[in-house]
């Protein structure tokens, strides 16, 4: 290899630890802020309580596959009104989607932003149940059968 790349294929692989550090670093950012701000009600692993509040584990991947589903998981009071800024409100949720719902996010999912939740978390739902039960009937009408009318 020719010296200059050799400088190339250095800088790359540091572009590309660097990426990987900031990707870690907004993990455990995304897991502090999950516990502090929404743990109290959907539990520790996301599965929520029977009853009370819903799971967040592989029901969020289904949700965002459809748009209106994409604005709810934005808007729900819970996150909307969390203390949460809008960057990391979408880091929280992309976490969600990264480790608690990797088997029904699809494959086309794009990444919350900060830009898109500020656009659309404010107001926050006001009717939640009935958006709810909407989304779970089209989920139904597509095939996916996996997120309950209840919880
Ligand atoms: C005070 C308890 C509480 C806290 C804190 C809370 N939630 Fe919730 N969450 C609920 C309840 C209850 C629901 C059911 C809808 C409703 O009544 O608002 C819900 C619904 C949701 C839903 C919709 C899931 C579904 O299947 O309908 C999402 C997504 C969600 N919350 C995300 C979050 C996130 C992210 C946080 C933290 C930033 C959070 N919640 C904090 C209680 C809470």
């Amino acid at each position: 290899m020719k010296p200059r790349a050799v400088i190339v294929a250095m800088l790359a692989a540091l572009a590309c630890a660097a990426a990987s550090q900031a990707q870690a670093d907004d993990a455990i950012r995304a897991r502090q802020d999950f516990v502090l701000n929404c743990m109290g009600c959907h539990t520790a692993d996301g599965s929520g309580i029977p009853g009370k509040v819903p799971a967040l584990r592989e029901s969020l991947g289904h949700f965002v596959s459809l748009p209106e589903g994409r604005t709810f998981v934005m808007r729900v009071p819970g996150a909307a009104n969390s203390a949460l800024n809008d960057a990391e409100l979408a880091n929280v949720l992309n976490w969600l989607l990264a480790t608690m719902n990797e088997q029904s996010r699809p494959a086309s999912f794009r990444p919350y932003t900060a830009e898109e939740i500020a656009a659309h978390r404010r107001p926050a739902l006001t009717d939640v149940a009935r958006t709810r039960t909407k989304l779970v009937k089209e989920l139904q009408e597509n095939g996916v059968n996996a997120v309950p009318e209840h919880y």
